[in-house]
């Protein structure tokens, strides 16, 4: 039911627990892109206590359409029945145990055989880790220790990729990467020019997609230049799908930039929920990986990959990709509309299944911020920063009753 939006987003269950996390967790860059902060406080519910289907709850009980999927992950919807049972299912028999489960065999095999030209596989938890262990493997492979990134491209917290430098006695880590901005084919021809033999790999995702800005598809002449570096320098490929990964192209979104990858890395949507990650390489790497040594305590937790092969079953019977380009679709249509009835000035920017909302003029955010708190005041969530995401679990019928709340919002937005 459709609330006012003068009640804060937070009700009095929310807002005690701000005031305790505000004395247990550290603030600032901790956690940051998964508070409610990152979007500005009050803007969005802080906590979450339920999720299902394509709705949350937050810890007063009420609840919103959502299109966050926990930043990426639920693209089939969150806790989907099937998947869910085949985690119950594996956590009857074993969680983890000393020595290897079956099932660490069983999903980098099911991996491999969608994900064609990678011979072997690593599965992790988090993104960070494998797109670091990536890099790792092509500098044991080349013997060299710089990588090219480019400029705000994001690849996960650890320090050395970090989006911006951090503070402290760690900057020098970051001395070894070197930044370029992207589609800039001639920047990144100049840089290998000059020192194109110190660089193991290039760390790529396949779209530079950032909070607030207009979304940057790779221009054929930088996917060209990132090629021909490659041959004339021996310069590895190492491609972060963590984020797009079954959000772009059903068999990895490197086949969008028909670039084929030394190595790859999967995470959030490969679990639906679940921690499991992933990298596969081609069979020239895997000598260098067998000298790289890597392990902890909880990557091989059995019920994850019981959670990533039921995704893959799902995700191919369900035609999950085209559903998620209809709602986006769907969705991107309906937003249009509704901004154009309320006299907005917008841009949609992104792919359909992983949009991004601008105000135009909004240099400052305010707007976006204004209209995703009317918005969750009304029961959607449009992140105003991050990026949108849709799921299998979003009908007709939800994106309807979002796009609604969605006028509503625009309404309550000011012009300028
Ligand atoms: C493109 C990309 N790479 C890497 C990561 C890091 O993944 P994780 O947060 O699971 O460590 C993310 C997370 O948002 C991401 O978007």
């Amino acid at each position: 039911m459709a609330r006012s939006i003068e009640n804060p987003v937070d009700g009095p269950q929310g807002q005690a627990l701000w005031d305790r996390a505000d004395r247990v967790l550290p603030g600032g860059g901790i956690y940051l892109s998964r508070s409610a902060d990152f979007a500005g406080r009050g803007v969005l519910p802080g906590f979450i206590a339920e999720a299902e289907g394509c709705r949350v709850t937050d810890a007063d009980g009420r609840r919103y359409i959502d299109f966050l999927g926990a930043n990426g992950p639920n693209i089939l919807g969150y806790r989907h029945p099937e998947v869910e049972a085949a985690v119950r299912r594996q956590a009857e028999v074993l969680t983890s145990a000393s020595l290897f489960p079956p099932s660490l065999v069983e999903v980098i095999e099911r991996i491999l055989a969608k994900f064609a030209g990678f011979s072997w596989g690593v599965v992790s938890k988090n993104g960070s880790e494998v797109v670091s262990l990536g890099a790792r493997v092509a500098r044991q492979h080349t013997g060299r220790r710089g990588l090219i990134t480019f400029d705000r491209a994001y690849h996960g917290s650890e320090p050395e990729l970090a989006t911006s430098p951090q503070p402290g006695p760690l900057t020098e880590l970051t001395s070894d990467v070197a930044r370029v901005p992207w589609n800039d084919a001639q920047a990144l021809v100049d840089l290998a020019k000059t020192r194109g033999d110190s660089f193991a790999a290039i760390v790529l995702n396949p779209l530079d997609q950032n909070p607030r800005l207009e979304t940057r598809p790779a221009s054929s002449d930088f996917v060209q230049a990132i090629e021909a570096v490659r041959a004339q320098h021996g310069i590895l490929v190492v491609f972060d799908d963590v984020r797009h990964g079954f959000r772009l192209h059903s068999e990895g979104s490197h086949r969008l930039l028909g670039l084929e990858p030394d190595l790859t890395t999967l995470g959030k949507a490969l679990g639906n929920g679940h921690a499991i990650s992933a990298l596969l390489g081609r069979e020239e790497l895997r000598r260098a990986a067998r000298k790289i040594f890597y392990t902890s305590t909880y990557m091989f937790e059995a019920p994850p990959m019981a959670a990533a092969m039921a995704v893959l079953d799902i995700y191919d019977r369900d035609a999950v990709f085209d559903h998620i380009t209809r709602m986006g679709e769907r969705l991107r249509a309906g937003i249009a509309a509704a901004a154009d009835a309320t006299g907005h000035r917008i841009s949609q920017t992104g792919p359909v299944t992983m949009p991004t909302l601008l105000f135009d003029g909004d240099t400052d955010g305010a707007r976006q911020r204004i209209f995703a708190r009317e918005a969750a005041g009304r029961g959607a969530i449009f992140h105003p920063g991050l990026n949108w995401n849709l799921s299998a679990a979003h009908m007709a019928s939800d994106i309807d009753e979002a796009v609604q709340i969605a006028a509503a919002a625009f309404a309550a937005t000011p012009l300028d």
